[in-house]
């Protein structure tokens, strides 16, 4: 596909899927967020082959449509989530997500609304934010959705050791969504920290 389709083929698939699966959402709710502006920017700017949603709900499992032929893995730590994931689904603590995959294996990662709803000891969140950095492909997108600083990230050291990056459609590296206190922030890994 010609470079300049990629951005309105993508923005047209995530109109068609909302239409289709999502309940009516304000614009710049979270979800609105995600799906009409995140998802088709990534797809059209990165190209993503493979890519880790982490926790997964019942609402997210048309999710797997956006990435259809795509190598998309999920990964929940509870079994009654294997429903919804993506036909690559582990069930386990993302902790231990570093047993599944080696190093500079993502091009995209998604985790929203783990942080602080389940994902919330400090050791597991060192431990999970390690290994985001570990197995993000070098110039590969990290995108962390959350409420809470239920520990301040300046405290994570996996997440100082990524890049923040200028999510351009959002107009900076981090985004507050109209409801509650949600926000999304960006990341990327420099090639020279792989
Ligand atoms: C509030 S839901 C958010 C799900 C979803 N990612 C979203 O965008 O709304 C939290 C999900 O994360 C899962 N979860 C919580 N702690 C986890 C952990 N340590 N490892 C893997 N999954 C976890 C829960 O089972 C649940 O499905």
């Amino acid at each position: 596909m010609f470079t300049f389709l990629r951005a309105p083929y993508y923005q047209l698939i995530a109109t068609r899927l909302i239409k289709k699966h999502a309940y009516k959402r304000k614009a710049f709710e979270d979800r609105d967020v995600l799906e009409r502006i995140i998802f088709p920017y990534i797809l059209a700017k990165f190209n993503p082959k493979k890519i880790l949603d982490i926790g997964r709900e019942d609402y997210q499992e048309f999710y797997n449509e956006f990435f259809r032929g795509r190598e998309l893995w999920t990964i929940d730590i509870d079994p009654g989530k294997l429903e919804f994931g993506s036909l690559h689904h582990i069930t386990d603590d993302v902790s231990n997500i570093k047993k599944y995959f080696s190093n500079n294996s993502f091009d995209f990662i998604l985790m929203n609304g783990v942080f602080g709803w389940g994902l919330n000891q400090r050791e597991q969140i060192n431990k999970t934010f390690d290994a985001i950095h570990d197995i993000l492909k070098p110039d590969g997108i990290f995108v962390f959705g959350f409420n809470d600083d239920i520990i301040p990230l300046k405290e994570i050291e996996g997440l100082k050791k990524l890049s923040p990056f200028d999510f351009k459609p959002l107009s900076g590296c981090s985004f507050n969504c109209l409801n509650g206190n949600h926000k999304y922030k960006f990341y990327t890994k420099q090639a020279r920290n792989t």
